[in-house]
């Protein structure tokens, strides 16, 4: 059995605070796509961790965590991440494993995303510059390294093949830099990796499953950064969607479970791209700084706006949501008054729809109003005391998306979560 925890907006929802909460009731945490694009945010022990490749359950010692073959691995990150978590007691070679048909992202990929965004200007994507598009390009284009490949003596001249490829493309881009320092870094981490449990992934669930253990997918990213069904191309490079999962770790559509999809009490997105309820107000800018609203993979400042009931219910469409978590409600305690996007007027007609191309449609979003809480929800943990307007403000969520807010998050703290 395989329930799935995943965005429903443009990535950064809590994410990696709901993983760590629920781990506790699973035998193994996944994570099926992405890669070192992700930040997720936990506190352990009162220290606040950003895992970028790791999944969100490694801090619980008897649970399992796998990085699946839809994940794109960066060595360098991973090994930094392994020494990070090593600090607070965890043996990685005990609890960390990953599949041997994960793609590895190579400095070189690193170098193309930084010129592929140079050479879009002011159409620029505002990728992570982690490498992610260059590195699943190679996966559909045929010429990725696998770290089941480090295991092969040929790895060496697969690498420098690749590496001339590469290179011949980034002197299309006329883009010169010097990656030797990153290039020993790899091999380092390589080194590293070589030491890990690197296991056939879809066997290793698969087998777990039949066993009758419980596996938790973790999402990175949200469903409107979803390559096919995002705000293309403003999008990342893997399915970020429920689909994903059984791409990315190998797991039939029979197994998923419950899907819980993390949603903001608002709205952020960072990096470029269409953000119909976004606030360049200063509105806007009290979201962010009590939300403290920047990015963990970047610094950069996360872009803030109301809740887009059209963009969630869309995405508990595609994710076939089965409970929805709602994080951050904490952040709007102070507001006097919230708007929710009930529709889009594009062109003078409404629509509750996702239009194919929202970055030339002209997009006005329209809202309904709500009264704020105005009271401090912080401590709250019992939901029979949460305050009146937030209640009517998550029955009107419920009903217009059609899937149930079950559980609502009122701090970064893992205690800070009420059940409803
Ligand atoms: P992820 O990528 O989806 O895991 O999310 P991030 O970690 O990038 O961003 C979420 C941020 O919000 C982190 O700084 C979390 O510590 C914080 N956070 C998560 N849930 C809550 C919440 O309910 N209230 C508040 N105030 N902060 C939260
Ligand atoms: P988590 O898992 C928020 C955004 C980037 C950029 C676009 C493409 O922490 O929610 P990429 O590096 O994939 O080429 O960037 O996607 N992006 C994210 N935004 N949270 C993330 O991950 C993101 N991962 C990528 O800002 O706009
Ligand atoms: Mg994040």
């Amino acid at each position: 059995m395989v329930d799935v925890i995943l965005g429903l907006q443009w990535g950064d929802e809590g994410k990696g605070k709901i993983v760590d909460y629920f781990a506790p009731r699973y035998d193994i945490i996944a994570r099926f796509q992405g890669g070192p694009n992700a930040g997720h945010t936990l506190y352990v022990e009162g220290k606040k961790m950003v895992l970028h490749q790791i999944p969100s359950g490694i801090f619980h010692q008897n649970t399992i965590n796998i990085i699946g073959n839809g994940v794109v691995l960066d060595p360098v990150t991973l090994k930094r991440e392994c020494d990070s978590v090593a600090a607070f007691g965890i043996d990685v070679k005990k609890n960390l494993f990953i599949s041997e048909r994960t793609n590895l992202i190579v400095p070189t990929h690193r170098a193309l995303d930084k010129a592929s965004e140079l050479q879009k200007g002011e159409s620029k994507i505002g990728s992570t510059l982690k490498g992610i598009g260059p590195a699943y390009m190679d996966k559909t284009g045929r010429n990725a390294l696998r770290v089941g490949d480090l295991l092969d003596k040929n790895f060496i001249s697969q690498y420098i093949k690749l590496r001339l490829k590469h290179q011949k493309l980034l002197d299309n881009f006329h883009f010169i830099e010097d990656i030797t320092a990153w290039e020993e870094e790899f091999f380092e981490a390589l080194e590293f990796l070589r030491t890990l449990n690197i296991v056939n992934g879809e066997y290793f669930i698969n087998n777990k499953i039949s066993e009758g253990k419980k596996v938790l997918a973790e999402g990175a990213q949200g469903s409107m950064l979803d390559i096919d069904f995002g705000t293309f191309p403003f999008v990342t490079s893997s399915n970020t969607i429920s689909a994903g999962v059984c791409n990315g770790l190998g797991v039939s559509p029979k197994q998923i479970n419950e899907v819980l999809g993390v949603t903001k009490a608002y709205c952020t997105r960072v990096g470029g791209g269409p953000f119909p309820t976004e606030l360049e107000n200063a509105t806007g800018e009290e979201l962010r700084k009590v939300g403290s609203e920047f990015g963990a993979t970047t610094g950069r400042p996360r872009r803030c706006g109301w809740i887009d009931l059209v963009a969630l219910k869309y995405a508990c469409m595609l994710n076939g949501v089965t409970q929805v978590v709602m994080t951050k409600a904490d952040v709007l305690d102070g507001f006097e008054d919230l708007d929710v996007c009930t529709s889009y007027k594009i062109n003078g007609k409404e629509t509750q729809e996702i239009p194919f191309q929202m970055m030339r449609s002209q997009i006005e979003p329209i809202y309904k109003h709500f009264k704020g809480w105005n009271m401090d929800t912080t401590k709250i943990t019992d939901a029979a005391v949460l305050p009146g307007n937030m209640s009517t403000y998550i029955d009107f969520i419920n009903r217009y998306i059609g899937a149930p807010v079950k559980f609502v998050s009122n701090g970064p703290g893992r205690e800070q979560i009420v059940c409803l």
